[in-house]
Protein backbone atom coordinates (compact mmCIF):
# COMPACT_ATOMS: atom_id res chain seq x y z
CA UNK A 1 0.00 0.00 0.00
CA UNK A 2 1.33 3.61 -0.96
CA UNK A 3 0.94 5.27 1.94
CA UNK A 4 0.92 9.62 1.99
CA UNK A 5 4.36 11.29 2.32
CA UNK A 6 4.18 14.31 4.85
CA UNK A 7 5.70 17.14 3.24
CA UNK A 8 7.56 20.39 4.66
CA UNK A 9 6.48 22.66 6.78
CA UNK A 10 4.09 19.43 8.60
CA UNK A 11 4.98 19.50 12.53
CA UNK A 12 4.63 15.78 12.33
CA UNK A 13 8.24 15.67 10.56
CA UNK A 14 9.68 17.25 13.74
CA UNK A 15 9.00 14.27 16.06
CA UNK A 16 11.05 12.34 17.72
CA UNK A 17 10.69 8.53 16.19
CA UNK A 18 9.44 6.28 19.19
CA UNK A 19 11.84 3.13 19.68
CA UNK A 20 9.60 -0.01 18.58
CA UNK A 21 9.43 -2.67 20.78
CA UNK A 22 8.72 -5.60 19.28
CA UNK A 23 9.52 -6.62 15.60
CA UNK A 24 6.09 -8.17 14.59
CA UNK A 25 3.95 -8.28 12.19
CA UNK A 26 2.66 -4.87 12.49
CA UNK A 27 6.08 -3.84 11.71
CA UNK A 28 6.49 -6.20 8.67
CA UNK A 29 3.52 -4.39 7.32
CA UNK A 30 4.76 -0.90 7.87
CA UNK A 31 7.68 -1.80 6.11
CA UNK A 32 6.43 -3.42 3.11
CA UNK A 33 3.90 -0.44 2.61
CA UNK A 34 6.72 2.01 3.38
CA UNK A 35 8.85 -0.16 0.33
CA UNK A 36 5.68 0.55 -1.91
CA UNK A 37 5.79 4.34 -1.04
CA UNK A 38 9.83 4.96 -1.94
CA UNK A 39 9.35 2.83 -4.96
CA UNK A 40 6.57 4.54 -6.31
CA UNK A 41 7.71 8.42 -5.26
CA UNK A 42 10.38 6.69 -6.18
CA UNK A 43 13.25 7.80 -3.66
CA UNK A 44 16.00 6.07 -2.26
CA UNK A 45 15.66 6.29 1.44
CA UNK A 46 12.35 6.53 3.35
CA UNK A 47 11.85 6.87 7.34
CA UNK A 48 8.28 6.28 9.03
CA UNK A 49 7.88 9.39 10.62
CA UNK A 50 7.50 10.77 6.49
CA UNK A 51 4.45 8.71 6.19
CA UNK A 52 2.78 10.09 9.55
CA UNK A 53 4.36 6.83 11.38
CA UNK A 54 5.82 7.69 14.47
CA UNK A 55 7.88 4.50 15.01
CA UNK A 56 12.39 3.91 14.54
CA UNK A 57 11.87 2.23 11.12
CA UNK A 58 13.89 3.40 8.13
CA UNK A 59 14.20 1.79 5.09
CA UNK A 60 16.93 2.07 1.86
CA UNK A 61 17.82 1.61 -1.05
CA UNK A 62 21.14 2.77 -3.31
CA UNK A 63 20.06 0.90 -6.33
CA UNK A 64 16.34 1.63 -6.09
CA UNK A 65 16.56 2.78 -9.85
CA UNK A 66 18.21 0.02 -11.31
CA UNK A 67 17.74 -3.84 -11.73
CA UNK A 68 19.82 -4.53 -8.80
CA UNK A 69 17.02 -2.99 -6.78
CA UNK A 70 16.57 -4.25 -3.47
CA UNK A 71 15.35 -2.60 0.06
CA UNK A 72 16.81 -3.14 3.76
CA UNK A 73 15.48 -2.18 6.67
CA UNK A 74 16.51 -0.72 10.06
CA UNK A 75 14.63 -0.92 13.30
CA UNK A 76 15.99 1.11 15.66
CA UNK A 77 19.22 2.53 14.03
CA UNK A 78 21.64 4.50 16.12
CA UNK A 79 24.37 6.05 14.33
CA UNK A 80 27.23 5.03 16.74
CA UNK A 81 30.40 6.85 14.71
CA UNK A 82 31.32 8.72 11.88
CA UNK A 83 34.60 9.34 10.09
CA UNK A 84 36.74 10.51 7.45
CA UNK A 85 36.50 13.50 5.33
CA UNK A 86 33.28 15.75 5.22
CA UNK A 87 31.61 14.91 1.85
CA UNK A 88 28.64 16.31 -0.01
CA UNK A 89 25.81 14.65 -2.38
CA UNK A 90 23.07 17.04 -3.62
CA UNK A 91 20.76 15.77 -1.51
CA UNK A 92 16.73 16.05 -1.73
CA UNK A 93 14.23 14.44 0.39
CA UNK A 94 10.40 13.69 -0.33
CA UNK A 95 9.71 15.56 2.25
CA UNK A 96 11.21 18.53 0.91
CA UNK A 97 9.60 19.22 -2.49
CA UNK A 98 11.70 20.77 -5.40
CA UNK A 99 14.57 21.40 -3.41
CA UNK A 100 18.26 19.80 -3.71
CA UNK A 101 21.66 21.15 -2.14
CA UNK A 102 24.70 19.81 -1.29
CA UNK A 103 24.81 19.11 2.89
CA UNK A 104 27.95 18.31 4.53
CA UNK A 105 28.34 14.57 5.93
CA UNK A 106 30.96 12.71 7.21
CA UNK A 107 31.92 10.08 4.56
CA UNK A 108 31.72 6.91 6.75
CA UNK A 109 29.37 5.92 8.76
CA UNK A 110 28.84 3.20 11.61
CA UNK A 111 24.96 2.37 12.38
CA UNK A 112 23.79 -0.06 14.82
CA UNK A 113 20.26 -1.30 14.75
CA UNK A 114 17.62 -4.46 14.63
CA UNK A 115 16.70 -6.22 11.20
CA UNK A 116 13.76 -7.11 9.55
CA UNK A 117 14.01 -10.37 11.60
CA UNK A 118 14.80 -8.65 14.68
CA UNK A 119 18.41 -9.21 15.00
CA UNK A 120 20.98 -7.36 15.65
CA UNK A 121 22.97 -5.89 13.13
CA UNK A 122 26.08 -3.47 12.91
CA UNK A 123 26.03 -1.66 9.14
CA UNK A 124 30.00 0.24 8.10
CA UNK A 125 28.91 2.53 5.17
CA UNK A 126 30.58 4.66 2.93
CA UNK A 127 30.08 6.83 -0.36
CA UNK A 128 26.34 7.21 -0.70
CA UNK A 129 25.13 4.75 1.23
CA UNK A 130 26.84 6.48 4.20
CA UNK A 131 24.97 9.70 3.25
CA UNK A 132 21.16 8.14 2.96
CA UNK A 133 21.68 6.33 6.38
CA UNK A 134 22.39 9.62 7.90
CA UNK A 135 19.89 11.60 5.87
CA UNK A 136 17.42 8.95 7.03
CA UNK A 137 18.23 8.64 11.02
CA UNK A 138 18.24 12.74 11.00
CA UNK A 139 14.55 12.16 9.97
CA UNK A 140 14.12 9.90 13.49
CA UNK A 141 14.98 12.61 15.14
CA UNK A 142 12.65 15.29 13.16
CA UNK A 143 16.00 16.57 11.73
CA UNK A 144 15.67 17.56 7.45
CA UNK A 145 18.26 18.06 5.29
CA UNK A 146 17.21 21.51 5.32
CA UNK A 147 18.21 22.07 8.47
CA UNK A 148 22.23 21.46 7.68
CA UNK A 149 22.51 23.94 5.05
CA UNK A 150 22.94 27.53 5.76
CA UNK A 151 20.28 29.94 6.85
CA UNK A 152 20.48 31.93 3.82
CA UNK A 153 19.51 29.18 1.60
CA UNK A 154 17.13 27.52 4.21
CA UNK A 155 15.33 31.05 3.76
CA UNK A 156 14.94 30.96 0.68
CA UNK A 157 13.50 27.46 0.04
CA UNK A 158 10.99 28.77 3.09
CA UNK A 159 10.07 31.62 0.89
CA UNK A 160 10.23 29.48 -2.17
CA UNK A 161 7.64 26.99 -0.50
CA UNK A 162 5.35 29.09 1.43
CA UNK A 163 4.71 30.56 -1.83
CA UNK A 164 4.20 27.17 -3.75
CA UNK A 165 1.66 26.35 -1.01
CA UNK A 166 0.05 29.44 -1.18
CA UNK A 167 -0.76 28.75 -5.32
CA UNK A 168 -1.88 25.42 -4.72
CA UNK A 169 -4.38 26.72 -1.85
CA UNK A 170 -5.84 29.21 -3.96
CA UNK A 171 -5.84 26.54 -7.20
CA UNK A 172 -7.93 24.57 -5.07
NI1 LIG B 1 14.39 12.68 3.55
Amino acid sequence: MILEILTYPDDFLRKTAKPVAAVDKEIWEIIENMADTMYSAPGVGLAAIQAGIDKSIIIYDPDADSEKRGYQALINPKVISTSGETVSENEGCLSVPDFRSDVPRAEKVVVEGLDREGKAVRIEADGLLSVILQHEIDHLNGILFIDRISPLKRGMYKKRRKKALKRSDQAS
